[in-house]
């Protein structure tokens, strides 16, 4: 089967920049949101963003208008039916995805691939609802924020993904524009896998006085030629969610190297996120492009 038409579900960070990648390489492109509302929303930003490729020259005018014409909103599952692959971006809630893919099996043609954008829950698990056949053209498709920018999608099967299938899906990647990381279904998968234990590392150096905020950050950013140091990044990614995946990594792998050091959950009990909430290890709120460590003692 060749891919053509992509379903996109959710319009959210993720599912915007993955409609907008799909619609830029040239793909008939239909995202589904609960409401126009949000629907509004995502294709805001995604105007956003083409705006920002026109203005560097990235796009042309009339590339512009191609991709334009090439996505499509809608608000009801039904309007995916005849797509040949769907990749679910919607929040991160077990539940949600399974009740949402029973319902899609259901409606879709046989042969549709589906495929999750989850950073933290299984695939296995996520496919449970659906038929026997499908759980064989099941994969997870992760992508990084933002999208449009970001080059790798990690392309995930489990143990009854169809060899056939996920061939074609690292294939569509690469038409994607992106490079696919091969990697079966472990929590984390291969960025997280090594990223989390990094940064809850670096936490644990903190709370052992090993260097201050922005001495370790200085340290990995100029040390290792990192674009950024943990602190800085975790601020970036949001402790919140840094948090929930470690809890989930944990839970799966039992190893201490996943647990979430108490500083980060007193962190995240007092609503320092990072950047999302003006505060984190640093503190936005004076000057977002200068910000101040805080004091975490
Ligand atoms: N944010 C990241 O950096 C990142 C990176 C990689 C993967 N992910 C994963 O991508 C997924 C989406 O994350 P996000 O950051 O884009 O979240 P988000 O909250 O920005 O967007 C989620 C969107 O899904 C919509 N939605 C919820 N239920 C829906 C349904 N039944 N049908 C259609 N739309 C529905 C919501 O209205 C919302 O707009 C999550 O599984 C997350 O783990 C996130």
């Amino acid at each position: 089967m060749e891919i053509k038409k992509i379903g996109v579900l959710g319009c959210g960070l993720m599912g915007s920049g993955i409609a907008q990648t799909a619609a830029t390489a040239g793909f008939e492109t239909i995202v589904c949101e609960v409401s126009d509302e949000v629907l509004g929303k995502g294709f805001a930003e995604i105007e956003k963003s083409l705006a920002k490729f026109a203005e560097k020259g990235t796009i042309t005018a009339e590339h512009g208008k191609e991709i334009r014409g090439r996505l499509r909103g809608v608000t009801t599952f039904h309007e995916l039916a005849d797509c040949n692959i769907i990749i679910e971006a919607i929040i991160e809630n077990l539940d949600v995805k399974r009740e949402t893919f029973k319902q899609l099996d259901q409606l879709c043609k046989p042969n549709t691939i589906f495929a999750s954008n989850t950073s933290s829950l299984s695939i296995t698990e996520i496919m449970t609802p659906v038929s026997a056949q499908r759980k064989g053209r099941f994969v997870g498709l992760h992508f990084f924020n933002p999208v449009p920018l970001m080059k790798l999608v990690e392309v995930v099967r489990t143990i009854l993904t169809d060899e056939e299938v996920y061939e074609e899906v690292v294939k569509f990647s690469a038409a994607l524009g992106k490079v696919p990381a091969r990697t079966s279904d472990k929590t984390g998968f291969i960025v997280n896998r090594l990223l989390v234990p990094y940064m809850l590392d670096a936490i644990r150096a903190l709370e052992e006085g090993v260097g201050s905020i922005v001495d370790i950050d200085n340290a990995m950013k100029l040390g290792c030629g990192y674009p950024m140091g943990p602190f800085t990044l975790g601020d970036f990614v949001g402790l919140d969610t840094t948090y929930y995946i470690a809890e989930i990594m944990f839970n799966e792998f039992r190893e201490k190297r996943f647990a979430p050091p108490s500083l980060l959950k007193r962190m995240v009990l007092a609503g320092l996120y990072g950047r999302k909430t003006g505060r984190g290890f640093y503190d936005y709120t004076a000057d977002p492009k200068n910000p101040t460590p805080m004091n975490l003692q």
